[in-house]
């Protein structure tokens, strides 16, 4: 007997198949049971009639409760009206265990209720959704950059020094020795995109947030590249042929659980290339237009990107900030020193920034300038000068946050709901 995915019944029309899952529901008479199950891939109705399956059987079937393990073997068959489109006719039926009576029943829960209980929550069919588009997308960037010969070179965790400011710093004790966990593994990519030309890495990243807002983790998985050559033009550019591709893959992948999700999909298939490009300047000006009397150098806060951003209707990059707001490394323009290269793309509909990027500093002496600057521990960062030392030459890069990117393809309101299990602000359960 072929075991067979929910998803894939359509390819078993009239064949005898397994499914393996769990009780979604339950409606039954006394001659027809109508069972709902879930294996992760989606919902199938499996209808079970006493005189075809015999007394026995039938009482077993009946017993079931909500989230009982259970294989169902039958007859595929297409039924419009049921969950799926597609219906079995079982023929057998295996309880592997009976659940206990389950917390999360059909009706409504608070948020709070669910996230204590996250575990389970993500069974539901619109967690399922977004843990299988989010999946897609990390599928998708790792099949660009694998198209364009990008090399992988994965980047520390425990790290010796800041990369992204040192208010945010989780500590740790390394042996006596003072660590922390990355909060960005751009200073590393540097290194191995001097190794290998054009790489990238892809994990998990901390930042000890004090905000609770809709768009913070304090840990989340950050995807960045960083081009040897590059400048930030070429970095803009490959940001939005990467952000067009993931795109174009769930639109093309994941259209039933963007249809769970009731995702507006013609917002994403509306979006074109090239993306509008706007200096920070630009964007000041558009705020005061908007009557928001937002002062030149200032970093702009979710509500400006979100009038930035609907000025536009579109992903937009924001380039050249005031050095003065962003990091250590960015590069000054040389035509204005008072702004670098780095540039940032907002996400339309209001779900703000979801890349940080742009040109690094090539010169030895301005580097070890900024270090002192921004008072940070210059022996710490002796290995990364080492890069200007030998061979430097102009680069960029950029960090794209998967957390953001999967809220506003899915359409959520918060980034919570993005990643299996969320550390947010005062919660680590479970
Ligand atoms: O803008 P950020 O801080 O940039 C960097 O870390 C660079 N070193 C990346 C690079 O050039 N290699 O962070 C990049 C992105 C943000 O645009 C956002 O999408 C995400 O990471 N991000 C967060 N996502 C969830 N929770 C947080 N606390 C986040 N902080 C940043
Ligand atoms: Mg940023």
């Amino acid at each position: 007997m072929s075991k067979v995915l929910i998803k894939n019944l359509n390819k078993y029309l009239g064949q005898e198949v397994t499914v393996e899952g769990w009780l979604y529901n339950l409606r039954s008479s006394g001659k027809i049971a109508f069972l709902i199950v879930r294996d992760g891939s989606g919902l199938m109705q499996g209808v079970t009639v006493k005189k075809d399956v015999g007394e026995e059987l039938f009482a077993e079937a009946r017993k079931l409760t909500q989230e009982s393990a259970v294989k169902l073997t039958g007859i595929v068959h297409e039924e419009s009206r049921s969950v799926g489109g597609y219906e079995m006719q079982v023929t057998e039926l295996e309880t592997v265990s009976i659940a206990q009576e389950y917390p999360i029943t059909h009706k409504e829960h608070g948020v709070e209720f669910l996230a204590e209980r996250r575990h389970l929550w993500i069974r539901s069919p619109k967690q399922v959704a977004i843990l299988r588009v989010r999946s897609e997308i990390e599928h998708a960037i790792r099949d660009f950059f694998y198209e364009r010969e990008f090399v992988l070179a994965d980047s520390p965790i425990i790290t010796p020094a800041a990369c992204e400011g040192t208010t945010t710093l989780f500590e740790l004790d390394y042996h006596g020795e003072k660590g922390f966990l990355s909060q960005s593994g751009q200073l590393y990519n540097e290194a191995t995109a001097m190794a290998l030309g054009r790489i990238y890495c892809f994990g998990p990243t901390f930042r000890a947030e004090k905000s609770k807002t809709r768009r913070h983790l304090m840990e989340f998985w950050m995807v960045e590249a960083e081009m040897a050559y590059f400048d930030m033009d070429a970095n803009i550019q490959l940001q939005e042929e990467m952000i067009y591709y993931v795109i174009q893959r769930i639109l093309k992948r994941c259209s039933n659980e963007l249809q769970t999700l009731e995702r507006d999909i013609t917002k994403l298939a509306n979006i074109k290339l090239p993306f509008p490009r706007i200096s920070y300047t630009e964007a000041v000006e558009i705020l005061n237009q908007n009557g928001e009397n937002f002062p030149w150098g200032e970093d702009f806060g979710a509500p400006h990107e979100t009038i930035i951003s609907n000025h536009f209707n579109a992903p937009v990059f924001v380039h050249r900030y005031p050095t003065e707001i962003k990091a250590f490394y960015m590069k000054p323009d040389p035509e204005n020193p008072k702004v670098v290269l780095g540039a940032d793309l907002l996400a339309p509909e209001g779900y703000g920034e979801i890349i940080g990027g742009g040109q690094r500093i090539d010169s030895l002496e301005l580097l070890e300038e900024r270090i002192q600057e921004h008072k940070l521990p210059k022996e710490a960062f002796e290995w990364y000068l080492d890069l200007r030392r030998y061979g430097s030459v102009p680069h960029a890069g950029f960090g794209l946050g998967i957390e953001r990117t999967v809220a506003w393809l899915c359409g959520l309101d918060h980034v919570r709901e993005t990643i299996p299990f969320p550390r947010l602000l005062h919660k680590m359960y479970p």
